[in-house]
């Protein structure tokens, strides 16, 4: 490592902010307009600009894509304006997570933001990732993954205390997870069915306000990754492991130097060190409210947080000026 936690920490910590809310700012002209990637554009855009103000060497190493099929945040880019002079940072990003909620008007859209020493965030592969994760409070090895989802609940269960028909799970409305959906009835459990947004999914398993006891299911790995990010920050267990569905994706693997296909991840394998999580809220969400264009100013709510010190700030934004706007 060749950075210090101080440099990433101070320096960053509320910068990270300027960054999610102006890609939710951005985003959140297209809500409700039926258009994805006008909307996942423009939060992009918004992104890179703000990155690039920021005084640091920083690689994207979880991004819109590969450099070939994504014009800009593609993995690799070099972003900041201090490249060569400043500390070297890797980034998550994902500039609008939740593009078809954003273009319907649905709930718990967020810009989201991890960053980490060099080194710190698994560089994973655009497939989907199994995930298993619990809030904070519960002993370690609560969850399994290489167990059924009966036996996670009833060990979920017996640590709360409660019967199994009382715990809470959010899994992604997806057809693919039918026969999870028919186990976890089976059992009574109560189901949050979420149309889209998992890294809020997961990130919710850590609030008690929203009553989930447990994210279960398949959603994108880069989505894993910042999960991870939070989850290092607030505290929880999460395990993810990477579903390789045919032989072009088993091939990508390899690209990435994952050798052992059925690997299971932890929290540290997938965000180590000293790691900050920023979120803004786009549309109305459990995380966090979205973004209000109001008749004078234009309000944000964002989080910040930090893994090595477990600091989470809440930040109220009131906004005069467009994000990125040359008075801003
Ligand atoms: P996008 O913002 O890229 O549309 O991702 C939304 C999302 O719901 C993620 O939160 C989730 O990890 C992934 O899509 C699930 O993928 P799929 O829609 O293929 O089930």
């Amino acid at each position: 490592m060749t950075t210090s936690s101080h440099a990433l920490d101070r320096v960053l910590v509320l910068e990270m902010v300027r960054v999610t809310e102006a890609a939710a700012v951005a985003a959140s002209k297209l809500i409700g307009r039926g258009n994805e990637k006008a909307a996942d554009h423009a939060a992009v855009e918004a992104m890179r600009e703000a990155l690039n103000q920021l005084e640091f060497d920083g690689t994207v190493v979880i991004g819109e894509g590969e450099r070939d099929e994504a014009p800009m945040l593609f993995i690799g880019e070099k972003v900041g304006a201090a490249q060569g002079t400043g500390p070297k940072i890797d980034i998550a990003l994902d500039p609008l997570e939740g593009t078809t909620i954003t273009a319907k008007a649905g709930p718990n859209a967020l810009a989201v933001l991890a960053i980490a020493e060099e080194g710190g965030l698994l560089n994973a592969p655009d497939v989907y990732m199994e995930k298993l994760a619990v809030g904070p409070g519960y002993p370690k090895g609560v969850i399994d993954l290489r167990k059924s989802a009966t036996e996670n609940v009833h060990a979920i269960a017996a640590a709360k205390g409660v019967h199994p028909s009382e715990i809470i799970a959010c899994v992604l409305d997806r057809p693919r997870h039918a026969a999870l959906i028919a186990e976890l009835r089976g059992l009574g459990c109560g189901i949050m069915l979420i149309p889209d947004g998992d890294v809020a999914g997961v990130i919710a398993v850590t609030d008690p306000d929203t009553t989930i006891d447990v994210y279960m299911g398949q959603g994108g790995a880069p989505e894993g990754v910042l999960a991870a990010a939070a989850l290092r920050c607030v505290g929880g267990q999460f395990q993810g492991r990477l579903v390789f569905r045919n032989d072009d994706e088993r091939a990508r693997a390899a690209h990435w130097h994952v050798e052992d296909l059925d690997r299971i991840y932890h929290l540290e394998d997938l965000a180590k060190g000293d790691v900050i999580f920023a979120a803004t809220g786009v549309t109305d969400g459990s995380l966090l409210d979205g973004v209000k264009r109001r008749k004078s100013c234009i309000t944000t709510e964002s989080v910040v947080m930090r893994a090595s010190t477990g600091t989470v700030r809440w930040v109220r934004g009131e906004h005069r000026h467009e994000p990125g706007s040359h008075d801003y």
